[in-house]
């Protein structure tokens, strides 16, 4: 392991770090990729390249596809569920060991602040160690059948799982997965998105080293078309674990429909967050700020409509906008404020969709690419430069009229807030459930009847009542409508990797 400051000091001097992965993950072994081509992965923070990761296609997936299903015919199909606790265990002892490279190396492929990326390295270990106490607990239930007969379920592992990992949370969103699919039994092939590869083939590698068997645990990386969508389509891959967009989402189950594979969808949102004229101001305004402009606002389940009650509408965006315009925007590994987006394709598409808006809509505050955020001091001796600028957006907040206008509808995943004004609760209410989304929702309320009814009324897998992201590894999560269904997190996520077999014997 190598602590903060020594990795730090190395991508001062070089701009990248040595120990990087540039294998696949397979069957237990570094491998290289069948095509003998790597693609390379950017900095968002500098727009420069930093490292080149395997271009993976069909051949790799087949191998790891095979490596996972001869795992579960093999030993991990024989490991009891007490000692995938202890491996479970094992793992989460390992991440904490190398948190520092992790969080690094996260930071430095997603652009996201490093103390995000720390938490987000806390939650994985908290996410192996939840699951690790779950590993073992997996119960059937017993049927009330008459005398004569004897009745009981049985949960088996699902088979095989694929896992389609996004850029925003690349490790955090792999464990999410990896921790329950791991612990009711299952194997693993996972495929991180080709913008954030490193981390998922360094937790692999880790988990190996911690005990977990040959096959289990597979990493192909490459780009969607030539990687994911074999992996997807493959009739060795039993069941699908799918973050992302609504487009790849339904090219997905279509591609599941073919085998009959089962499949969590966790997709976009537009979630609402509420603040009604009774909300502790000054915890609303924190809640805001951090629902929308964490992560630079690419969170699915970002508070990305505030819905304020008209009464106090200027006094609170008067304090939300000096708030935003005070927020300092530098590199990920400065962690200052807020970071750079994750692309320069995705910096593209946010600063249209807000160009778009223009014409119908007040821009309060932001609204602009920027290239004059924070860099990091990279030693110009080394040939690193300091050129690039990164992929920064101005934190943004839009006033909208319409509740019809597409930047109400459609989901931006940057730093931009839409703000809507609501005459009186039951308006917030239906405004709140006026977008095809219905991902997660908050609301700040001093009125314990009116959050209540908030909660009840509105369409959501989750709702914050006075603390937008308010849970943890304990709670659900997931979405309905075009944010998706099924659910991740919690004792729920274990069904996702469980068959249920109902057992019936004749006694009398
Ligand atoms: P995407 O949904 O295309 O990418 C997510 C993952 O799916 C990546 O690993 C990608 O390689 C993989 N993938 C793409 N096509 C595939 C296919 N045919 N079969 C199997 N896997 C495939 O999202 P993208 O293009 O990176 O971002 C587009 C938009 O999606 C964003 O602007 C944002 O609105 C939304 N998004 C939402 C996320 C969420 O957390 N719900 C995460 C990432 C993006
Ligand atoms: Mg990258």
């Amino acid at each position: 392991m190598t602590d903060k400051n020594t990795l730090l000091a190395e991508i001062n001097q070089t701009g990248t770090l040595k120990s990087l992965p540039r294998w696949q993950f397979i069957n237990g072994k570094k491998q290289a990729p069948h095509s003998g081509r790597f693609l390379e992965t950017i900095d968002p923070g500098s727009g420069r390249v930093f490292a080149e990761f395997p271009d993976g296609d069909a051949a790799d997936v087949d191998a790891a596809v095979a490596a996972a299903n001869a795992s579960l015919q093999g030993v991990w199909g024989r490991t009891s569920p007490a000692e995938r606790s202890r491996i479970l265990l094992a793992i989460a002892a390992m991440v904490r060991e190398h948190a520092d490279e992790l969080a690094v190396v996260e930071s430095l492929d997603a652009g996201k602040r490093l103390s995000e990326a720390e938490w987000d390295i806390r939650s994985v270990v908290r996410t192996l160690e939840y699951y690790a106490g779950a590993a073992d607990k997996l119960h059937g239930i017993s049927f009330p059948l008459s005398s004569d007969y004897s009745g009981h379920t049985v949960l088996e592992p699902a088979g095989v799982s694929a896992q389609i990992i996004p850029w925003n949370y690349p490790i955090s969103t792999l464990a999410r997965g990896i921790a329950p699919a791991l612990a009711a039994g299952c194997a693993v092939v996972a495929k991180p998105a080709e913008q954030t590869p490193l981390t998922a083939l360094m937790l692999a590698d880790l988990a190996h080293r911690a005990g977990l068997p040959d096959g289990v645990f597979n990493v192909v990386t490459g780009t969607g078309a030539k990687t994911g969508a074999p992996l997807v389509s493959h009739p060795g891959i039993h069941q699908i674990t799918f973050t992302g967009s609504v487009a790849t989402g339904q090219r997905i189950m279509q591609a599941a429909a073919e085998n009959i594979t089962r499949l969590v969808l966790e997709l976009g949102g537009k979630s609402p967050l509420v603040v009604l004229k009774d909300a502790a101001m000054d915890s609303a305004l924190n809640g805001v700020m951090g629902a929308i402009f964490e992560n630079a606002g690419q969170i699915c389940s970002a508070g990305s409509r505030l819905i304020i009650e008209s009464s106090i509408r200027d006094q609170f965006l008067d304090r939300l906008v000096a708030r935003a315009r005070g927020l300092k925007l530098g590199h990920g590994l400065l962690s200052l404020d807020m970071g750079p987006v994750n692309s320069a394709a995705h910096l593209s598409k946010i600063a249209a969709m807000v160009d778009e808006s223009r014409r119908k809509n007040t821009i309060l505050c932001g609204g602009k690419v920027t290239d004059s955020a924070a860099q990091i001091d990279y030693d110009s001796r080394q040939g690193a430069g300091k050129n690039s600028k990164g992929y920064f957006f101005e934190p943004t907040i839009i006033l909208a009229p319409d509740a019809s206008d597409a930047i109400v509808q459609e989901e931006i995943f940057g730093p931009v807030l839409v703000v809507q004004e609501a005459q009186d609760f039951d308006h917030a209410v239906k405004l709140a459930n006026g977008t095809n989304f219905a991902l997660a929702a908050g609301i700040y309320s001093a009125d314990s009847r009116k959050t209540h009814q908030f909660a009840r009324q509105v369409d959501a897998g989750q709702v914050y009542v006075n603390e937008y992201f308010a849970g943890g590894i304990e709670t659900p999560f997931g979405g309905n409508r075009r944010s998706g269904f099924g659910r991740e997190k919690g004792m729920e996520a274990l069904q996702n990797y469980c068959k249920i077999k109902s057992i019936v014997t004749r006694i009398g």
